[in-house]
């Protein structure tokens, strides 16, 4: 049978790996940006923004699955993704596979909160549903070390320990799921180790050829005291790339 999934935020750090793993023949595979399409694009090229809602319609309409990866990194991720289920419940009953962060209802940032807020509106759509919440992705924490680069030093926050995934291995799971049938929320995904922050940032700075001092900023507040004891970290340590195995790989491609 012929299939048509949307992948929204499939420019991002998961969501290319996403729709790049769900290329097949007989399928067609949609990606929702913001930008135009590159030229040569392998997939059904949707410009849109979930903001605005433009060009949201064109991209739901025939939509078997819709993964949803797009993020603004805020609190407007509620809006974006009741925007996105209110269009598909118009369009049909798409199975909608959304990407959540573990730790969102024990920790209050509110980035989570939106998070949070933004899985009960998948739920309460009652569309068919599958959520997947994973660890921090690697590039995240490289994300984290770069962004400091003008900075005479890495700072972190202390006592800050991280369980970091590779994000390809999210991507093929969310991929498992989009083929699967509706599994409601599964069980949360975790990278293999848990580590100090300041480890991981002195491999960073290592592989990047970067001399600086990492030093541990005390941060109060429940924030930081969630993050401490560690409610962003799972047991379901299903994730097998390490750290040190995903910048070796980004290292061979670059
Ligand atoms: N990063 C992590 O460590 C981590 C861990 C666990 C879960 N997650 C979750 O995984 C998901 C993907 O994260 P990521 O790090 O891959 O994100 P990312 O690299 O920052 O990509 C964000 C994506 O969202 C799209 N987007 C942003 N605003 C949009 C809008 N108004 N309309 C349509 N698309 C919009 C962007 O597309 P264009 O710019 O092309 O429009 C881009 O493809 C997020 O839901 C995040 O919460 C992330």
């Amino acid at each position: 049978m012929s299939e048509t999934i949307l992948v929204t935020g499939g420019t991002g750090v998961l969501g290319r790996q996403v729709a790049r793993r769900l290329l097949a023949p007989g399928r067609e595979v949609r990606v929702l940006s913001r930008r135009t399409a590159p030229p040569g694009t392998p997939y059904a090229w949707r410009t849109g923004d979930l903001r605005t809602h433009q060009g949201i319609d064109s991209a739901v309409r025939g939509a078997d699955v819709i993964v949803h990866c797009a993020t603004t990194l805020g609190g407007r991720d509620v809006a974006t993704t009741k925007a996105l289920v209110d269009t598909a419940r118009r369009h049909g009953m798409p199975h909608v596979v959304f990407i959540s962060i573990v730790g969102i209802d024990r920790i209050p940032l509110p980035y989570y909160r939106a998070k949070l807020a933004a899985e009960e509106a998948v739920v309460a759509s009652g569309l068919p549903s599958t959520i997947l919440r994973a660890t921090q992705f690697h590039d995240l924490v490289c994300r984290i070390v770069d962004i400091q680069r003008f900075l005479p030093a890495v700072l972190y926050p202390a006592g800050f320990r991280v369980q970091p995934v590779d994000a390809g291995e999210v991507a093929a799971r969310l991929v498992e799921l989009a083929l699967g049938e509706p599994a409601g929320r599964g069980p949360d995904m975790g990278g293999p180790e848990v580590r100090d922050f300041a480890d991981l940032a002195r491999i960073t700075l290592r592989a990047r050829g970067r001399r600086r001092v990492v030093i541990p900023v005390p941060f109060p507040g429940a924030t930081a005291r969630a993050y401490r004891a560690g409610h962003h970290l799972t047991p379901n340590a299903t994730g097998r790339v390490t750290f040190e195995e995903y910048l070796a790989a980004q290292a061979a491609i670059a």
